[in-house]
């Protein structure tokens, strides 16, 4: 064993991998911003993703991303607090994208799920608190912008025990209702912060911490309620459990303003503090791979064109278990070729550094990866491994691609390949249409679509028009047998996906009720939350 061996179990300890989830404008781009404010990883706000007004060097690499406002694609940042090595793997803030965000929580060991105070629980929170669930991820809530007018503070915890199941509990409360934020009580120590406020937030805040003698004496009744609403709270949850968040079943709650910077520092310091370190992950035997076995980790994103100077692919991989050199040679277990690991990078938004070493928890971007797909477990020595292929969500838009120039066919199909590999869009072949016919493309959201039309005329100079399908209900087909039962092509057909899964698509409930009626013992199975 090297000296970089001997290491893993005490750099393991001190990563912490995470990422934040939320409604898109709940302010999670001013969070990230925020926290790596906090830990000094940048100097000023805007640093990070550019920001109308503030200063700009954008995370939105493709030009369709910047034209929109939104982020399409995932960056990882990396930076340290108190000795801790942080990554904070960034998510797509549009709901069609949650393929995208789907994969990210696969790969990260807790998540932080931010709140707009005046709107709680939103549908895309929800859907993805779903997902955080499904993998055991625990969760962190952390109620933003209760500088603006908004909810109450015991409404708001009501609703995310009644809508997740989780217990809150908090760790901050805040001074002052919404909209009339005066500081914040730690329920820790029971003492108040308060802050200075800061030009638009564009520095991390000056706090000032007050006994509290002195905040009663200040704050009046403002601060004998949040003492006695975080009390009821902490009496009716029997206080922080951290036993009970690593297991998912409590959730540890702050407020504040990201914008301000409010908050946040509570925020970094509970990550640090209690957030779960980079913990065996399971391989598909159910076996947990040692931390300190040797190098595996396992593709969670692959983007091309993040460098618009020279198109290249670079594969995002989280790094399971051992110590990463750059330089090794690792195999893919999916082709079970080797690949050699010479150029590794770490991204801070438009920033890319080579990473030399890594381990348990870091994310690595492979460049040059176009070998690489998304779910692929790379490893070294012995002995081998393969990690579970990441969930999906089930499609909801499906839609025929063609190339405008039937000359190209070889050219589309190769970018139609790259696109899939990419996790852009899932692509499906119909027997009923044949073999060689035009793939199905099948997407969670709209948008992702406008991806493919985009890319493929810009990107790959292969030009397509897409046939949209008119299905809307999907099922997976228990029984193959019975496949010629649903691919009547009267608006229902069967679609197989490159992993063998027949999904039965439906244009309505009613496409569905009459096939049902018509072969009672037809077997279709429900997708769990919209997750296959
Ligand atoms: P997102 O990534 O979740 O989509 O949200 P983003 O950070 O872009 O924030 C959405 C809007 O909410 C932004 O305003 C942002 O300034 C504002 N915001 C975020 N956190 C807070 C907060 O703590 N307090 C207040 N008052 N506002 C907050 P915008 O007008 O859409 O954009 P901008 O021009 O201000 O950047």
């Amino acid at each position: 064993m090297g000296a970089r061996e001997t290491d893993v179990p005490y750099e393991a300890a001190r990563r912490r991998t995470f990422a934040v989830i939320s409604h898109p404008d709940a302010g999670k781009s001013t969070l990230t911003e925020a926290i790596a404010l906090h830990a000094k990883a940048i100097s000023q706000a805007g640093a990070v993703h550019g920001k109308a007004g503030r200063r700009t060097v954008v995370s939105d690499w493709m030009r369709m991303e910047q034209a929109r406002g939104i982020s399409i694609t995932s960056a990882v940042l990396r930076f340290s607090h108190r000795d801790t090595l942080i990554n904070l793997v960034d998510t797509p803030g549009h709901a069609d994208f949650s393929e995208d965000t789907y994969r990210v929580v696969s790969a990260v060991d807790s998540v932080v799920m931010l709140l707009d105070a005046a709107k709680g629980l939103e549908a895309q929170t929800l859907k993805l608190f779903d997902v955080c669930r499904s993998q055991g991820v625990p969760v962190i809530t952390f109620v933003n912008k209760w500088d603006r007018p908004g909810r109450d503070a015991l409404d708001l915890c009501d609703e995310l025990a009644t809508h997740t199941g989780l217990q809150p509990m908090p760790l901050t409360w805040p001074i002052g209702p919404a909209g009339e934020f005066h500081g914040l009580l730690d329920c820790r120590d029971g003492t108040m912060v308060r802050y200075q406020r800061t030009v638009g937030g564009a520095t991390a805040a000056q706090e000032e911490r007050l006994d509290p003698a002195v905040a009663a004496a200040q704050e009046g009744p403002a601060w004998s309620r949040a003492c006695e609403e975080a009390d009821l709270l902490d009496a009716s949850g029997g206080g922080f459990d951290h036993e009970l968040f690593l297991a998912a079943e409590a959730s540890p709650v702050l407020f504040g303003a990201a914008l301000l910077n409010h908050g946040v520092r509570h925020l970094l310091d509970f990550l640090v503090d209690f957030a779960p370190a980079p913990r065996p992950r399971v391989d598909v035997a159910g076996r947990p791979r040692r931390l300190d076995a040797p190098f595996s980790a396992f593709v969670f994103k692959v983007q091309t064109g993040m460098n618009p100077a020279h198109r290249d692919q670079i594969a995002f991989a989280r790094v399971c278990s051992g110590v990463f050199e750059r330089g090794m040679v690792v195999t893919n277990v999916a082709t079970g070729k080797p690949f050699a690991t010479k150029y590794v990078q770490q991204a801070f938004g438009q920033q890319r550094t080579t990473l030399d070493v890594a381990y348990p928890g870091d994310v690595i971007g492979l460049v040059n990866a176009a070998a690489l797909r998304v779910g692929d477990t790379l490893f070294a020595g012995v002995p081998a491994v393969r990690f579970p292929r990441l969930p999906r969500f089930a499609p909801a838009h499906f839609a025929v691609a063609r190339p405008t120039d039937v000359g190209r066919a070889k050219q589309f199909h190769r970018a139609i390949a790259q696109l899939h590999a990419e996790g852009v869009v899932q692509v499906m072949r119909s027997q009923r249409r044949g073999q060689g016919s035009a793939p199905v493309l099948a997407a969670v959201g709209p948008m992702q679509f406008e991806v493919v039309l985009h890319r493929m005329e810009w990107e790959f100079a292969v030009p397509v028009t897409l046939e949209h399908l008119p299905y809307t209900v999907v099922r997976r087909l228990a029984d193959p047998s019975q496949r010629p039962l649903v691919d009547t092509g009267w608006r229902s057909e069967v679609l197989m996906r490159d992993d063998g899964t027949e999904l039965a698509v439906f244009a309505g409930q009613v496409e569905l009720a009459v096939l049902q009626r018509l072969h009672p013992h037809l077997k279709l199975d429900h997708l769990v939350g919209g997750v296959d």
